[in-house]
């Protein structure tokens, strides 16, 4: 009897466990946090110091590699599709609106792949490589941290109509941001947690410019912008020209990981459209902006729930894949 319920016992937690720790997406092999302790025991230390490496140099890396994670994730799941050059059938998403001229970091994974290259060849995805120095660089601005789930595969193509269609643009309604995350599984509160990503990082002048100068086609500004704010911007943000200049998402703390963003937003100071619509467009996500303005603990908490449950889109695990040699190229 008790042999047989320590049998059962042993079955259970043999059958389920992956399943409950790590999270299950479509019946692939789940990730988990140890995947490399025995395969490259150093590589999570090699990442963080390289991405510590980069941050030191230029704060803002932190935000860039943040937000490459997102945007290899958001397009065929987090498999690294975003590294990818163009060449012969590959078009690269480097290319689409939301990453020309924009997304940036590409060098400090090269770096990485190259360090984890010397160490234990062929054996840490890119794709890992994102998640692992998104959450470090999180970590590195004062962030929270979690554990990372691990042993995602590369993709062996890009796309670039992916990219232009799932990534959300900034000037998108509410509505439609919604129903972008909720086509990859994720909620509003995973919405309105992962956008604390904009507490670090620039956003360009032709990202918000519409708001300052003609919001709804009416030759009017976006009224949810505090209009003092609305008139500093303007000044380097004219209504032509200008368009590469650079701004603080969070002006209060912009190299800090903390909870000014949502306390901007209470303020009407949100950079973005797509960041002050989380107070003006929905009651929930008004409560929800509220709750992380007021308790930056909640935020943290969140923060890292949502960041591993984005990790979780679609990766490529078992045979699915490759681990690429060099991030910008597929093996040949
Ligand atoms: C909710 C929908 C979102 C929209 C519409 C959006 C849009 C944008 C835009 C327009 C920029 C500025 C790009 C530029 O002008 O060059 C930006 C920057 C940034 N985004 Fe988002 N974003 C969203 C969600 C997220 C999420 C989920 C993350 C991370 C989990 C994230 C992380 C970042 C970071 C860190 C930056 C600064 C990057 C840098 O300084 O290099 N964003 N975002
Ligand atoms: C959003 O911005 C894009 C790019 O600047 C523009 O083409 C589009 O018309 C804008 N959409 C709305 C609804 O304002
Ligand atoms: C504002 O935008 C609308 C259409 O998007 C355009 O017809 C109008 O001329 C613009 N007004 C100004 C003042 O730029």
């Amino acid at each position: 009897m008790a042999q047989t319920i320590s049998f059962l016992l042993v079955l259970s937690l043999v059958t389920f466990s992956p399943l409950c720790f790590f999270g299950m997406a479509n019946g692939a092999s789940p990730l988990y946090p140890q995947f490399y302790d025995h395969s490259c025991p150093k590589a999570l230390e090699i990442v963080k110091s390289v991405v510590a490496k980069a941050v030191a140099k230029e704060a803002r890396m932190a935000a860039s590699l943040l937000r490459l994670h997102f945007h290899d994730c958001f397009v065929k799941g987090c498999d690294a599709s975003l590294l990818l050059d163009s060449s012969g059938t590959i078009t690269s998403e480097k290319r689409s609106n939301p990453n020309r001229n924009s997304a940036r970091g590409f060098e400090v994974l090269d770096a990485i792949k190259s360090a984890l290259e010397k160490e234990c060849p062929h054996t840490v995805s890119c794709a890992d490589i994102l998640a692992l120095a998104a959450r470090d660089s999180t970590v590195l601005t004062g962030g929270p941290s979690w554990e990372v789930p691990l042993g995602r595969r590369d993709s062996k193509g890009a796309s670039l109509s992916g990219s232009n269609r799932n990534i959300p643009a900034p000037n998108n309604t509410f509505q439609t941001i919604l129903t972008k995350f909720k086509l990859q599984k994720l909620d509003i509160v995973d919405l309105v947690a992962l956008s604390g990503s904009h507490t670090i990082g620039n956003a360009r002048c032709t990202s918000f410019r519409q708001r300052l100068y003609n919001q709804s086609g009416n030759g009017q500004p976006d009224f949810s912008l505090d209009q003092s704010y609305a008139a500093q911007l303007r000044t380097r943000c004219p209504r032509s020209g200008g368009d590469q200049n650079l701004f603080f998402l969070d002006f209060v703390s912009p190299t800090k990981f903390d909870n000014n963003y949502y306390k901007n937003i209470l303020a009407s100071k949100g950079l973005l459209s797509s960041d002050q619509v989380l107070f003006t467009k929905s009651e929930a996500s008004m409560e929800l902006v509220k709750k992380y303005a007021a308790n930056s603990k909640l935020f943290f908490e969140q923060f890292a729930k949502s960041m591993v449950k984005m990790g979780n889109i679609s990766p490529l695990t078992g045979s699915k894949g490759e681990i690429r040699k060099n991030c910008r190229k597929i093996n040949t």
